[in-house]
């Protein structure tokens, strides 16, 4: 397949579970993401899109969301950046920057743009992302541009998807959320329309390398297809 999607959820339960703070959870979480981008580098698959941080993330305890952001920040600029060198990885970022502290956005578009020649494999991560967050952001981009044009014409599809954060990657075949719950929470709900769903139901900071050989093989014996003829 081209691009997976992941939405690592869980890391808090894991921690309560063994009576440690959900910090602990955060940062072991953090651990398995840079195991999977690792497996990821061997598997069939081109593009690897992360949900890491939600715009309703936001509502957790101000000290939960301070612990979150200091983890990524740190991983995106020691391990996460190590790993993409390694394997030569472009590291990609959607999502409301403007709502993250600058410490960690300035990792974010740091990182970015030191590996965006990388001739390897893309990884998405998407930070202080919302579905509907990035509808409006794609709506005000259109709307300005067509205010100076004077252009009042209908919006095409193309036009949504070229504003969309996501603009230049293939739309995702496979999200694969952990964590036991069956829902989006709001990931990428246009991109996501056709994508096949799986649901596993252990927490990301047990992922291991299985789960995505998994679902890339029973989605080899997926047919799609995209509203034509099942025949
Ligand atoms: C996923 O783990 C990480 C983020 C959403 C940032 P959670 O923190 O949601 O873990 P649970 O769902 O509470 O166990
Ligand atoms: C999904 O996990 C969002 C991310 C992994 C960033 P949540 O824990 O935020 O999802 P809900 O609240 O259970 O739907
Ligand atoms: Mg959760």
């Amino acid at each position: 397949m081209k691009h997976l999607s992941v939405i690592i959820d869980g890391n808090g339960r894991w921690a309560e579970k063994r009576g440690l703070p959900r910090k602990d959870g955060h940062a072991e979480g953090a651990k398995a993401l840079c195991k999977a981008i690792e497996d990821f580098v061997t598997i069939d698959a081109d593009i690897l899109s992360v949900y890491a941080f939600s715009t309703e993330n936001e509502k957790r305890d101000k000290e939960e969301v301070a612990n979150l952001f200091g983890i990524m920040a740190y991983f995106f600029r020691n391990e996460i950046y190590r790993l993409a060198e390694n394997y030569s990885l472009k590291l990609r970022f959607i999502g409301d920057f403007r709502r993250l502290p600058d410490i960690l956005s300035d990792v974010m578009s740091d990182i970015g743009a030191k590996t965006i020649n990388n001739k390897g494999k893309t990884v998405v991560f998407a930070v202080g992302y919302g579905g509907d967050e990035e509808i409006c952001s794609a709506f005000d981009r259109i709307l300005k541009k067509r205010m100076f044009l004077m252009d009042a014409s209908p919006i095409r599809k193309e036009e949504l998807y070229e504003n969309l954060y996501t603009v230049g990657l293939p739309l995702p075949d496979a999200v694969l959320r952990y964590g036991g719950y069956r829902r989006l929470s709001n990931f990428l709900p246009v991109q996501t329309a056709y994508s096949e769903l799986f649901f596993i139901d252990k927490l990301w900071p047990d992922y291991d390398k299985e789960d995505f050989e998994k679902v890339i093989d029973e989605f080899s014996h997926i047919k799609r297809n995209f509203g034509g003829n099942n025949g």
